[in-house]
C-alpha cells in the first residue's frame, strides 16, 4: 500500500495590529509621500494589512497558527514528527525559526501538562513567496516514504521589518501573518485524498528584480537591508510561470483545470490572480482571494487563504484544491491536493 500525505488539520494568525489603506495614506503623508486608497485597490486589490509590534517574531505568528492547526487536526504537540517553516523574515540568522517554533509549541504543551515535539527534526525552508509550495513538497516526500508520520508545515512571516516606507511602490503591498497545516501520511483509504502531484522550480537568473541584498557581517549589516522590487518586472514573470506550473501540476495528476474545485493562488495581487484565472479558464468564484483583507504576506498567504477558505466553508473534504505560488529567487510552483 503506497502512502499519501493528507492535510488533516488548518490554522493562520494575523498580528492584531490592523492598517487600512488611509492609515498608510497617513503613515506616508508624515514622510512627504502620496498615496490613495482607490490607488492600492485598483493596481492590487490590498485594503489592509496586519504589522507586527517589536517583540513579535516570525516563530509567534507561526506557533499559533500551528497550535490552531493541531487543535483542528485533533493532534496534541508530542505527535509532531516532522516541523518545516518556510520564512524569509526568520527571528535570527540562526538556529532555524522552525526550532525556535519547536521549543515555543514544547513550552505550550508542557503548560497543558503534555510533552512538546521534542526531537523532531525542524527545518527552515527559504523560498520567499513559494515556501509554503516548497516547504509542502519537501514534506509530502518525507511523508511518503515513512520518514515522518505528522508534520507541521508552516508559512510565516514578518514582512514589515524588510520595508522601506520611503519607497511608496513597496511598502503598500506586503503584511505580516502566519499559516499551518497539519500533514499526515495515510495509506489509501478509496476517498483518494492527499497531496496529489506537486512542482517546484527556481530561475536564478533573476535574483534582482525582487530582493533584500544586505547581509550581516562582522557584527554589522552590509548593503541595504529593506525590500527591493522592479514590480513590472515581477508581475510580467509571475503569469507566465504560474499559468505553466498550473498546467504541469495538474498533467502529473492526470487531470485538467476544469477538476478544479478550488484555485488558491499566493496572495501578491488581485490582477496576478485574475490573470492566472483567465488562462486557466477559471472563473473568479473558483478563485479564494484574501489578499485584500492581508496584503501579500509571502510564505504565509497561502496557508492563510487556504485557512481561511476552511473555516468559512468554501473548501469541503473530496475537493480538488491547487494551490500554487511565485516570488523571488525567481522561484514558483504549485501543489494539487484532493482535500
Ligand atoms: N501610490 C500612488 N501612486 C503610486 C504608488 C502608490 N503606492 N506606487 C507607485 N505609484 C505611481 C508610480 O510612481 C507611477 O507614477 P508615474 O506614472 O507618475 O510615474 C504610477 O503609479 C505607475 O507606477 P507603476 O510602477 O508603473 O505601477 P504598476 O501599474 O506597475 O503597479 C505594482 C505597481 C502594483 C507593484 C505592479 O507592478 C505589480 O502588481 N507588480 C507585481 C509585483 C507584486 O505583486 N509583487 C509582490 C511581491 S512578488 C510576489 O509576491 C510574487
Amino acid at each position: 500500500m503506497s502512502l499519501y500525505a493528507r492535510i488533516t488539520g488548518t490554522g493562520s494568525a494575523l498580528p492584531p495590529k490592523r492598517l487600512t489603506n488611509d492609515d498608510m495614506v497617513t503613515l506616508l503623508a508624515a514622510r512627504g509621500l502620496q498615496t490613495s486608497d482607490a490607488w492600492i485597490v485598483e493596481r492590487t486589490g490590498i485594503r489592509a494589512r496586519h504589522f507586527v509590534e517589536p517583540g513579535t517574531d516570525a516563530s509567534d505568528l507561526a506557533v499559533q497558527a500551528s497550535l490552531r492547526a493541531l487543535q483542528a487536526a485533533g493532534r496534541q504537540p508530542h505527535e509532531v514528527d516532522l516541523i518545516v517553516v518556510a520564512t524569509s523574515t526568520p527571528d535570527m540568522v540562526f538556529p532555524s525559526t522552525a526550532s525556535i517554533v519547536q521549543r515555543k509549541l514544547h513550552e505550550a504543551a508542557q503548560a497543558q501538562g503534555d510533552q512538546g515535539p521534542i526531537g523532531a527534526p525542524a527545518f527552515d525552508v527559504q523560498a520567499v513567496c513559494t515556501g509554503f509550495i516548497y516547504a509542502l513538497t519537501v514534506a509530502d516526500a518525507l511523508l511518503r516514504t515513512g520518514t515522518a508520520r505528522c508534520a507541521l508545515v508552516v508559512g510565516a512571516e514578518v514582512f514589515s521589518r524588510l520595508l522601506n516606507f520611503d519607497d511608496r511602490t513597496t511598502c503598500v503591498l506586503f503584511g505580516d501573518g502566519a499559516g499551518a497545516v497539519v500533514l499526515e501520511a495515510a495509506e489509501h483509504d478509496g476517498s483518494g485524498a492527499g497531496i496529489l502531484a506537486s512542482d517546484i522550480h527556481a530561475d536564478g537568473r533573476h535574483t534582482g528584480i525582487l530582493c533584500v541584498p544586505g547581509t550581516v557581517a562582522g557584527g554589522q549589516v552590509l548593503g541595504d537591508p529593506l525590500l527591493r522590487m522592479d514590480g513590472q518586472a515581477v508581475f510580467k514573470l509571475a503569469v507566465g510561470v504560474l499559468e505553466e506550473t498550473a498546467r504541469a501540476t495538474l498533467a502529473k495528476a492526470g487531470k485538467t483545470e476544469a477538476d478544479i474545485d478550488w484555485l488558491i493562488p499566493h496572495q501578491a495581487n488581485i490582477r496576478i490572480m485574475q490573470s492566472t484565472a483567465r488562462k486557466l479558464r477559471l472563473p473568479m468564484e473558483r478563485v479564494v482571494v484574501t489578499v485584500d483583507r492581508h496584503g501579500n504576506t509571502s510564505a504565509a498567504s497561502i496557508p492563510l487563504a487556504l485557512d481561511h477558505a476552511v473555516r468559512a466553508g468554501q473548501v469541503r473534504p473530496g475537493q480538488l484544491l491547487l494551490l500554487e505560488g511565485v516570488g523571488a529567487g525567481f522561484t514558483w510552483g504549485a501543489v494539487l491536493v484532493r482535500y
